[in-house]
């Protein structure tokens, strides 16, 4: 209990926390006197008049936005779709040095520009010789994947006298096709320099970052999460030999990917803690069946021959196949758009692989638990068994047999000390017997 007496005038209020709901029907209560506490269940506020009345105006304006709905028909709002999208490679194909940005926030109905909720994508182009800026000071993750050409970029040192936009130390490196590269938040801009490039007169770097979710959420991130990365693509190539030779699969594997991850982000193994990014493989005259999940994946195909194309749709039926899909095809350089949740089928009707590099939000779903992938053949086998899951998080299967086990277990241990805990307190038939002898005694 504080002693507050001294600290209270002759004409304070003292306003019991029961009545805080009703301020107007406060009673004015006599101080204590010096040396005396409130009482235990009492709260004291310690205000003239007028500011007591101005509790109600702010009550008042608090509630200006309060809304309440009813569940049935709120819990699932009408919000605008994510729809399948195109930005075709042609934009990064000629031209002068420019940003070209993937924003469909109007159709979105989102008021920053953006290519899904969370993430902006864009087209680089840079001609032969020339340079060009690029600036995203509020993302905490920014991917490069060099489409063309060969150059340099440097993220600068910014102004001195600029606070929060100048680092130490100025970074270079060099990049040719097919590199990639991915930098924590960067409040400097970035020079992206072409030195050459083998077709269009030009480079093209397909830029990705989180800016819209930090825009969503109203905030500025003020840590890096990771170091820049740079991910070669000679590494991510043998890598994907690797795998081939391991596997054994050389011939019949229909999906010959890798993920590319950060030390940084052991946890999650993905590109970032919000971004995810694989360099997936097709082989010619193959399918890889449906699966979906709950990022958006902003598609880049890498190489394609005509006749590689994605299906995708929001139903499939009892063989797996989608119902009602949009065709999208493939096109060297193009970027296309995978709504969340929808099933999608890569199919390649041509004599050679084709490569597809997907950059999505699922480093956030993957901390969340929330990616929810699913691999047709899977859910199948399930929903002809009865069966329909939840959650495809992999704690299904296996780890959630497990995890029941244990649980089931540990039930089984907590029942039994119940029971030793219920049982302890029994009285011996010897003590029984006593207790009745003291009683006749008792008695006698
Ligand atoms: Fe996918």
């Amino acid at each position: 209990m504080v002693d507050i007496s001294s600290k209270i005038s002759a004409s304070a209020r003292i306003v019991s926390s029961a009545d805080l709901s009703n301020l107007n029907s406060t009673q004015i209560i006599q101080p204590p006197l010096n040396n005396e506490t409130l009482p235990k269940n009492h709260l004291a506020i310690i205000k003239n008049d007028d500011e007591l009345t101005d509790t109600k105006e702010t009550e008042r304006q608090w509630a200006t936005d309060a809304q309440i709905f009813e569940y049935g028909s709120a819990a699932n709002p009408d919000m605008k779709p994510i729809p399948v999208f195109v930005h075709p490679a042609v934009l990064h194909e000629n031209g002068a040095t420019r940003i070209i940005p993937f924003d469909i926030s109007e159709t979105l109905d989102i008021d920053y520009p953006c290519t899904s909720p969370n993430l902006m994508a864009s087209f680089v182009r840079i001609t032969v010789g020339d340079d060009i800026e690029t600036h995203a000071p509020d993302a905490t993750s920014q991917a490069f994947y060099i489409i063309r050409g060969s150059g340099t970029t440097t993220i600068t040192k910014g102004n001195p006298n600029d606070e929060g936009n100048h680092i130490e130390k100025e970074e270079t490196i060099s990049w040719n096709t097919g590199d990639m590269f991915c930098v924590p938040v960067t409040r400097t801009k970035m020079i992206h320099t072409c030195s050459s490039a083998e077709s269009f007169g030009g480079a093209a770097i397909y830029w990705i970052h989180d800016e819209p979710l930090m825009n969503y959420l109203g905030v500025t991130p003020n840590v890096k999460k990771f170091n820049p990365t740079l991910y070669k693509k000679s590494d991510m190539l043998a890598h994907v030999e690797e795998i081939r030779h391991k596997t054994g699969d050389c011939h019949k594997k229909n999906r010959l990917g890798v993920l590319l991850g950060n030390a940084k982000c052991a946890q999650t193994k993905t590109l970032s803690h919000t971004l995810w990014s694989l360099l997936n493989s097709i082989p010619g005259e193959t399918v890889q069946r449906p699966h979906r999940h709950n990022s958006v994946a902003l598609d880049l195909c890498v190489s394609a021959k005509p006749g590689v194309y994605t299906l995708m749709g929001k139903e499939i039926n009892s063989e797996g196949d989608i119902i009602d899909p949009i065709r999208c095809d493939w096109a060297a350089g193009t970027v296309f758009v995978t709504p969340p949740g929808w099933w999608h089928s890569h199919h390649n009707g041509s004599d050679d692989v084709a490569w597809v590099l997907p950059i999505q939000d699922a480093g956030l779903f993957t901390h969340q638990r929330t990616l929810d992938i699913r691999f047709v053949d899977d859910e199948l086998k399930l929903h002809h068994a009865g069966r329909i899951r939840g959650s495809a998080f992999n704690i299904t299967n296996n780890a959630y047999i497990k995890m029941v086990k244990q649980t089931k277990q540990q039930m089984a241990i907590d029942e039994a000390k119940n029971v030793k805990l219920i049982t302890a307190p029994k009285r011996s038939a010897t003590d029984t017997f006593d207790i009745k002898r003291k009683i006749i005694k008792t008695s006698v």
